[in-house]
């Protein structure tokens, strides 16, 4: 059982580190769902986190041999649609999933194709505005966006892509009434935290830039 409550994780300097060797160094950003087109027009969709924003810029770190990556390379449009911490189910339904045939080798024996993700996560697609692949409807954050320039990270394992926001759909109920900002207090993200699901705990503070009270 992990009893390492967040409350309970030492933060004073003089404590002892240990060195560890971790599998993974997902420390936890937030869940995304990404719509982009397919070859025959139909649409995808596929759950990532390694996702966060340069100003209106939103910066990917895709697997290269994965559809969402072939699709941004020849289609740019795409839709980043931002799930709420409840809907951590929809996406792991997503989770095992590819809209890659045939499935890429590395993925064989624990993913399998699946062209219809929408239906099979549950969730309903919604027309974007100003791009071809849909929206998701029950996500409280959707943007439409385009790629603006993608290429091959160190490894060659994965794809870069920066793709520049054209617009933003929220759910009125996390917007400051009567204003453009998103309601830090009424939005959390989903969070994926070393593959575990989370959402935000109470408010700690703010920044000397917020511009919500
Ligand atoms: C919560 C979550 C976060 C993920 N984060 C990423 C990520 O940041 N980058 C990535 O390439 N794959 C990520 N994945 C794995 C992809 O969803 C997976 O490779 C999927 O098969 C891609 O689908 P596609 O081949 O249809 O594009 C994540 C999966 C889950 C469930």
């Amino acid at each position: 059982m992990n009893t390492a409550t967040p409350s309970s994780v030492p933060t004073d300097l003089s404590s002892e580190h240990v060195t560890v060797t971790p599998s993974i160094l997902y420390f936890g950003t937030p869940v995304v769902l990404l719509s982009t087109e397919n070859e025959n027009g139909s649409f995808n969709l596929a759950p990532m986190s390694s996702a966060w924003a340069l100003g209106h810029v939103i910066v990917l770190g895709l697997g290269a041999d994965g559809q969402t990556a072939h699709n941004l390379r020849s289609r740019r449009d795409l839709v980043v649609n931002l799930p709420a911490p409840t809907q951590w189910p929809a996406v792991e339904r997503l989770a095992p999933l590819t809209g890659r045939t045939p499935v890429p080798v590395g993925k064989r024996g624990s993913f399998r194709f699946e062209p219809d993700k929408f239906a099979a996560a549950g969730l309903r697609p919604q027309p974007s505005e100003l791009v071809r692949p849909p929206r998701v409807a029950e996500c409280p954050m959707q943007l439409e966006a385009r790629v603006a320039r993608a290429q091959p990270d160190v490894s060659g394992e994965f794809l870069i892509v920066e793709a520049r926001v054209l617009k933003v759909h929220a759910d009125p109920r996390i917007v400051v009434s009567g204003s453009q900002h998103i309601d830090p207090a009424a939005w959390s993200p989903l969070i994926y935290n070393f593959r575990h699901y989370y959402g935000l705990g109470p408010e700690l503070g703010h920044s000397f830039r917020s511009q919500t009270v």
